[in-house]
């Protein structure tokens, strides 16, 4: 009788306590990098490992990398270069997923291996394609229940910026535009709320890049990241991983006149969404 009651009482817990993050998601993990190579920085070590090890089920999505060739085709994916990465790494079951047809996504068939999954990972590419294949699918809710029951999403450059509310530099005419008007092109998948997420800062010089999009969309946080760079969310703190700096486009705080509206963080730095504060 206790018992029950102490169970109904963890249940209800539970749920007040899932309702609570404004940005990540309250149980599930994400591993968000900004292109380029992770070798030697732990990012991709980290993200096995928050899927739970090397024996659990991951998910590759390759569909970043363009649904048809230049011909208009169907573009196919090799599997095995698709998944060696993960083979090698050690990952026992790795499955590929992929279509070009959001029909297709929409299946019961297609989304068998995703319910059964623990992490999921985004390869780069253009963030559209993504969108174009999934968003208002079954797979895409599928993603969201991964998060639910506290699996890991991570990707790099495209899916970076797909794990954001706000897709940047969703034009099919260029990844030089960062806003684009296409109208199913503005809305990323929302794995990171109130988020609008962009990569390459470094290498590609889009330190700025980010200033007209929180002009424009003032409840969002504006997280520019480098190559080789990740944040590793968990609720609303993620810590900083890897080689470069993390631009922080935070329009709460007050900037000197000359100066750039955002912040930087850098490797081991720690930082809570929520506050907009650097955890000490
Ligand atoms: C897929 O890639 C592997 C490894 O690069 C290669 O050996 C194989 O022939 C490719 N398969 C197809 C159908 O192109």
């Amino acid at each position: 009788m206790r018992l029950a009651l102490l169970a109904a009482l963890s249940v209800l817990f539970s749920i007040v306590v899932a309702d609570n993050t404004e940005y990540g998601p309250s149980r599930g993990k994400l591993v968000i990098i900004g292109g380029g190579n992770a070798v030697n920085t732990g990012i991709m070590e980290r993200f096995v490992s928050l899927g739970g090890g090397i024996s659990k089920n991951f998910i590759i999505v390759p569909t970043a990398n363009g649904n048809r060739d230049e011909d208009g085709n169907v573009r196919v994916y090799n599997r095995s270069q698709v998944i060696g990465p993960w083979l090698r790494m050690g990952i026992k079951n790795v499955h590929m997923l992929h279509t070009h047809s959001p029909k297709i996504a929409d299946t019961d068939d297609f989304t068998k291996e995703l319910r059964d999954a623990d992490a999921v990972w985004f390869d780069g590419g253009r963030q559209w394609h993504i969108v174009d294949s999934y968003a208002g699918t079954r797979t895409y809710t599928e993603f969201h229940k991964l998060l639910d029951r506290g699996g890991a999403i991570g990707g790099s450059s495209a899916g970076a910026t797909i794990q954001g509310e706000y897709l940047v530099r969703g034009d099919t005419a260029g990844a030089q535009i960062v806003m684009t008007k296409e109208p199913n092109h503005q809305k990323g998948f929302a794995f990171l709320r109130r988020s609008a997420i962009d990569q390459h800062i470094n290498t590609r010089n889009r330190w700025d890049d980010l200033i007209p999009v929180i002009a424009k969309y003032p409840r969002l946080l504006g997280i520019g990241l480098s190559e080789g760079t990740a944040i590793v969310v968990s609720g609303d703190n993620f810590e900083v991983m890897g080689k470069a700096k993390v631009a922080i486009h935070d329009n709460t705080k007050q900037y000197k006149a000359g100066d750039k509206p955002y912040y930087l963080l850098s490797a081991g730095d720690r930082y809570d969404m929520k506050t907009r504060r650097k955890i000490e």
